[in-house]
This record gives C-alpha cells, sequence and structure tokens, in this order.
C-alpha cells in the first residue's frame, strides 16, 4: 500500500468544549502553529462555535468541520442541525458516527448511514468513525466488525463520493483513557478498513482513501502511530484542545 496516494489528515475533535469565545482564541493559538503544515488541519467543533471559527480560520490552512449533522433537511426535529445549514454556513467537513454519539445517542449503523448521505447530498466532507468496544476487542471480532460499521455506512455511496470521505478508526475503548492502541493494533485494524473499501469500490479507491487513527493519540504517540503505513493522520480529541501538542501532533503528520 502506497501512503503517498492519500492524503495525510489530521483533524481535531473538540467535543463539548470551548465557548465561543473561547474557541476564536484557540484557533488564533492553533494558526501560526500548523502554518506550514504538510497535511491537511481541520477542527472540528461544537455548533455555537462555528461562527466565531470559521472567522479566525479565514485565509488560514485551518479548514472547519462540525460534529455531527442531521439527515433530513430541515423540519421538526427538535435540537438538530441539518447538513445543509451547516453548507450555508461554509463548513467543509462533518463528524459522523463517533462512538460518543452511538453510545450516548443511540446512532445506530443505519443512522450513520442516512447522515453519511445527507452531508454527502449538502456538500460536505464526512469524517466517518467506526471502531470496537473493549468486549469486542476481547472477543476478537474487531475487523469484522469495523467492515460491518464500514459497510453499512457506505451503503449507497458512490465511488465519486468517496473522494469526500475519511474514515477515522477509533477504538472505543482507547478514546479519552489515556490507553492507545499500539501502532501494530492500529495499522492493522487501518488496513482492514482500507481493504473494505477496496472490496467494495476496487484497489484504486482503498488506496486512495484516507483512514485515520483516534483514541489518545497525543504529542507522545503520534509520530509513531502515523509512521504506521495505513495510518493516514488522526482524529485527536483531548490533545486538540492544546495548541502546542496539536501542532507537535500536526508536525509529525508533515513528514
Ligand atoms: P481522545 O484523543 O481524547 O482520546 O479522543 C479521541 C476522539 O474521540 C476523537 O474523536
Amino acid at each position: 500500500m502506497n501512503k503517498a496516494l492519500r492524503k495525510v489528515v489530521i483533524a481535531g475533535n473538540w467535543k463539548m468544549n470551548k465557548n465561543p469565545d473561547e474557541a476564536k482564541k484557540l484557533v488564533e493559538d492553533i494558526k501560526p502553529l500548523v502554518a506550514n503544515a504538510n497535511c491537511d488541519v481541520i477542527v472540528c467543533v461544537p455548533y455555537v462555535d462555528l461562527t466565531n471559527v470559521l472567522a479566525a480560520a479565514a485565509g488560514s490552512n485551518v479548514k472547519v468541520g462540525a460534529e455531527n449533522c442531521h439527515w433530513e433537511v430541515s423540519g421538526a426535529y427538535t435540537g438538530e442541525i441539518s447538513a445543509q445549514m451547516l453548507k450555508s454556513m461554509n463548513v467543509e467537513y462533518v463528524i459522523i458516527g463517533h462512538s460518543e454519539r452511538r453510545q450516548y445517542f443511540g446512532e445506530t449503523d443505519v443512522t450513520v448511514n442516512l447522515r453519511v448521505k445527507a452531508a454527502l447530498a449538502a456538500g460536505l466532507k464526512v469524517i466517518l468513525c467506526v471502531g470496537e468496544r473493549l468486549e469486542q476487542r476481547e472477543q476478537g471480532v474487531t475487523c469484522e466488525l469495523v467492515a460491518m460499521q464500514t459497510k453499512i455506512a457506505l451503503g449507497g455511496i458512490s465511488d465519486e463520493d468517496m473522494k469526500n470521505i475519511i474514515i477515522a478508526y477509533e477504538p472505543v475503548w482507547a478514546i479519552g483513557t489515556g490507553k492507545t492502541a499500539t501502532s501494530e493494533q492500529a495499522n492493522e485494524v487501518n488496513l482492514a478498513i482500507r481493504e473494505t473499501v477496496a472490496q467494495l469500490y476496487g484497489k484504486a479507491v482503498g488506496d486512495a482513501t484516507t483512514v485515520q487513527y483516534g483514541g489518545s493519540m497525543n504529542a507522545a504517540n503520534a509520530a509513531e502511530l502515523l509512521a504506521q503505513p495505513d495510518v493516514d493522520g488522526g482524529l485527536i480529541g483531548g490533545a486538540s484542545l492544546k495548541p502546542a501538542d496539536f501542532a507537535t501532533i500536526v508536525s509529525a503528520a508533515s513528514k
């Protein structure tokens, strides 16, 4: 597999952190530190921060994403935000299927698929998250499980649309726990995801699809994870809130 065939992407997932003023400051602090990045840099932020973050990131190499979107265009869905609404603000990316959405908000593979299709239809780029829970890893079903999550999430998605999809492998047991997958574990599952994409769309699409790792990636362990042949970047939670740490990860990815 040739890593040069695909984009390396470091994305921050701020989760439910930072009010709009804090968000503006965080982007302003991050911008100069990543200005020379030789990889794509994205920050995915709470909905209420988008206006300030888009303004702060304008003209820089920092791209902006949201953390979720609904699958309907509009309607009686109290508390939800549509992909079109995000697009109308010039948001470029959206995270879909994060394990916290699956775990706490009843997200299923089927609703993930609906959201992916809606996001693409609105012209957004998607960071699709898949990953196993600890008991699933212990049962030895990790690769089958992420393959299934990937296949269902991509149901009805065309070859052409795959250009607008990044997949993030995020083992649930590694998220926010300080327990990182070993670089071998990360690479093994990332490769399984790539092979699943290749099964669905052919080898060229598999080779061209960015597959990130996420789960306690930080300034200290990023270089080793990112050196793996099938780890094409990272989806970063906690460390993305610390400008220097986030910048260290970006420079590790820029090598
Ligand atoms: P942490 O980096 O805090 O473990 O979070 C990872 C994650 O969930 C990114 O989406």
